[in-house]
């Protein structure tokens, strides 16, 4: 059987200037909380860092999932670790990611690794069993509000496969265009940890969303 769902709201489609109260609004159904650090570099939006993480986790006690899209997160683990982040999650896609898997833990943070949609589940394969977390990004990074890529799905199921023939407990996230009507289908690929940014905070009421999509994500889909 495949685990529960489990939900990531993303501050990224909050209202940054009410973001306690967002936080607040989604408690009921947020596992986790999404939050997404961009630099300008790695991908071509610019959003928050340590400082914001600090305040949220000043006013909460979620499990804060800090999704670094940057181009050097070596230098920054550290201030993500002391600012209250409880895990890390850094692109495939950047070099020495073994290293940086391996700091993370050193800091005390869960070590997460991300792969965009066009990067193959065997960039991520050597680094499973050192992973908390595996990320398979439905978008490419950058921004909220775009369309799911279905063509990921067959590395979600690829990735399923593999984890489970090796005997690992290793949860797949997918992050980008998750919804009530593609939630279903992530979970039947086997994902378990479901990030959505503007399905919740766009919606009138996002706690009702949110429970939506835990209910989707429980009756997976056929793809
Ligand atoms: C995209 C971010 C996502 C984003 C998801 O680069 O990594 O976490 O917030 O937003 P939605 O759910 O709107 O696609
Ligand atoms: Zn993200």
């Amino acid at each position: 059987m495949s685990p529960a769902p489990r939900i990531a709201p993303s501050i990224l489609s909050a209202d940054f200037a009410s973001l306690g109260d967002a936080i607040d609004g989604v408690r009921p159904e947020a596992d986790l909380l999404h939050i997404d650090v961009m630099d300008g570099h790695f991908v071509p939006n610019l959003t928050i860092g340590p400082p914001v993480v600090k305040a949220v986790r000043r006013h909460t006690d979620l499990y804060l999932d800090c999704h670094l899209m940057m181009d050097n997160p070596a230098t920054f683990l550290d201030a993500f670790a002391r600012a209250g982040a409880s895990g890390c999650t850094v692109h495939a896609e950047l070099d020495g990611v073994g290293e940086l898997l391996e700091q993370a833990r050193a800091l005390g943070l869960e070590a997460g690794l991300a792969l965009n949609p066009d990067t193959p589940f065997e960039v991520a394969a050597p680094h499973l069993e050192h992973l908390d977390l595996l990320l398979l990004m439905t978008v490419f990074p950058g921004f909220a509000g775009q369309r799911f890529m279905a063509e990921v799905l067959p590395k979600v199921t690829e990735a399923r496969r593999e984890i489970d023939r090796r005997g690992l407990d290793l949860p797949i996230e997918v992050d980008g265009g998750i919804d009530e009507d593609t939630a279903p289908l992530a979970a039947a690929a086997g994902a378990s940890v479901f990030v959505a940014g503007s399905a919740i905070f766009g919606a009138d009421d996002p706690l009702e969303a949110a429970r939506r999509i835990r209910a989707a994500a429980s009756v997976p889909a056929r793809a």
